[in-house]
């Protein structure tokens, strides 16, 4: 693109390419601002800063659409699963049916974690959140795998090593979390069910799988597969810019998406509807609160960085939720409340002026609720959903002959030079 930038500073003029990306949208250049001008840019949040280029996701906001390598999310919901979905985001195309049935085997091979591993589990308190286990399992495997210290070392093998044993790590902590057995992995079964059954068979009775269960499983994973530069992916970027290993920027990436703002917020949701339906509170109540600035309290699972309409993802869930619990016979007050909830909400001029809609973790709890999965891993299956989106950014990244280690700089805003006081001169 021949279009140009021009800054003006202290009357000498600059120039700054534009870039364009394959869906129109445009950024400057100011790879070369502070050698040229001796000046940075400020953006906390990083709201305007554009951290790289990327083939993987395209999300628009305004317009509510996001798709995976050019597929929208809507078709891959209907139609994919999360091992298809998966590989498509890590390797960039559909696979055929051979690359998808040596893929969904590998995963199958890679799915039990080494026996001593099992011990780890005893040494947390029963109490311990399945998150802080996740993580520090994740980076324990990189211990198991000396030979695989860069990303590029047998990738192909830890691509399926890592998904397949997210997957049984974490059905592994549920079950000490409860006090039963582990239940193995089978290998007739498929990603989803296969985690299904880990984590609600008991040793003393056949499982049956449930389709319904599974399709819904695969669908939160799918939904929740990659979302372009969000906080948990920019972690695992950065921490993989300094040629970490996977394991450990993955385990990063699990942490960052610990916290209520993101990844957290479904259980968030979850402990705000129980909240509000416990102690009686009217949802008119509630909103008024989380409008007050002196309350600090937020309408948790609405409202998003990014999505400054209706999240394409809620709207997926919305309708799944539904399905399962009218399948599964289930009448959730929670849900009734939700919904009124975003009645209110979305006619109410302080949301509408701010933009803010319903994002995925508003329905996903509820969901992940109606599915038996208990609140406490909630953040945990979201992990699992994003894994290939962590994998994919990774391996683009690592990829990239123009990767630097990410070190943001700063403003300094502290004291200027001064002398040291020693401690019986001061004040
Ligand atoms: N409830 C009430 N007010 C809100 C909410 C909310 N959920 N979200 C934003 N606002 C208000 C803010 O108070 C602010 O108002 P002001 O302009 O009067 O000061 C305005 O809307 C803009 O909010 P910001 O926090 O500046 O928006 P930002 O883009 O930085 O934050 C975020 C996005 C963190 C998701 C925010 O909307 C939020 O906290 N939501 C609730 C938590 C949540 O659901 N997180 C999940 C995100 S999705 C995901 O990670 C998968």
């Amino acid at each position: 693109m021949s279009e140009k930038a021009k800054l003006i500073l202290q009357g000498k003029e600059y120039e700054f390419p534009v870039i364009l990306g394959s869906e129109n949208e445009k950024a400057i250049d100011i790879s070369s601002l502070r050698a040229k001008t001796g000046y940075i840019t400020l953006d906390p949040g990083y709201v305007n800063t554009g951290a790289t280029t990327s083939s993987i996701t395209y999300l628009d906001g305004e317009l509510g659409v996001l798709r995976y390598r050019g597929i929208p999310i809507e078709q891959l919901a209907e139609k994919s699963t999360f091992v298809e979905t998966s590989y498509l985001l890590i390797y960039g195309n559909l696979p055929n049916k051979q690359q998808l049935e040596d893929f969904s085997k590998s995963l199958t091979m890679h799915s039990m974690i080494h026996e001593d591993m099992k011990h780890f589990f005893d040494g947390y308190p029963a109490a311990a959140h399945p998150m802080a286990i996740l993580s520090s399992m994740v980076c324990s495997l990189s211990a198991y795998y000396p030979e695989s210290m860069n990303v590029f070392d047998n990738f192909d093998m830890q691509v399926p090593r890592l998904l397949s044993k997210l997957r049984t790590i974490a059905a592994f902590s549920y079950k000490k979390s409860v006090g039963h057995p582990v239940i193995y992995p089978q290998n007739h079964l498929s990603y989803c069910a296969n985690f299904l059954q880990m984590m609600f068979a008991v040793p003393a009775e056949p499982y049956e799988i449930d389709d319904d269960m599974v399709r819904a499983l695969n669908i939160l994973l799918i939904l929740h597969a990659d979302h372009e530069q969000n906080c948990s992916t920019s972690t695992v970027r950065l921490v993989g810019s300094s040629q970490a290993n996977m394991y450990a920027s993955v385990s990063a990436g699990i942490l960052a998406l610990w916290g209520p703002l993101h990844g957290g917020a479904n259980q968030a949701v979850i402990e705000m509807l129980e909240s509000i339906h416990n102690s009686g509170t009217k949802c008119a109540d509630f909103i008024s609160k989380v409008k007050d600035k002196n309350s600090k309290a937020r309408l948790m699972g609405f409202g998003h960085r990014v999505y400054k309409s209706y999240d394409p993802r809620a709207k997926i869930l919305k309708q799944m939720t539904d399905v399962i619990l009218a399948k599964r016979g289930i009448s959730d007050p929670l849900l009734d409340i939700a919904k009124q909830m975003e009645e209110t909400a979305l006619s109410d001029p302080y949301f509408i002026e701010r933009n803010l809609y319903p994002n995925v973790d508003f329905y996903s709890g509820i969901l992940y609720k109606a599915m038996g999965i208990p609140v406490n891993m909630f953040t945990v299956m979201f992990a699992i959903g994003r894994l290939p989106g962590w994998i994919a950014h990774l391996k683009e990244m690592m990829e990239d002959p123009n990767t630097k280690i990410g070190r943001p700089r700063q403003i300094y805003t502290g004291p200027v030079s001064r002398e040291y006081v020693p401690i019986e001169s001061r004040k």
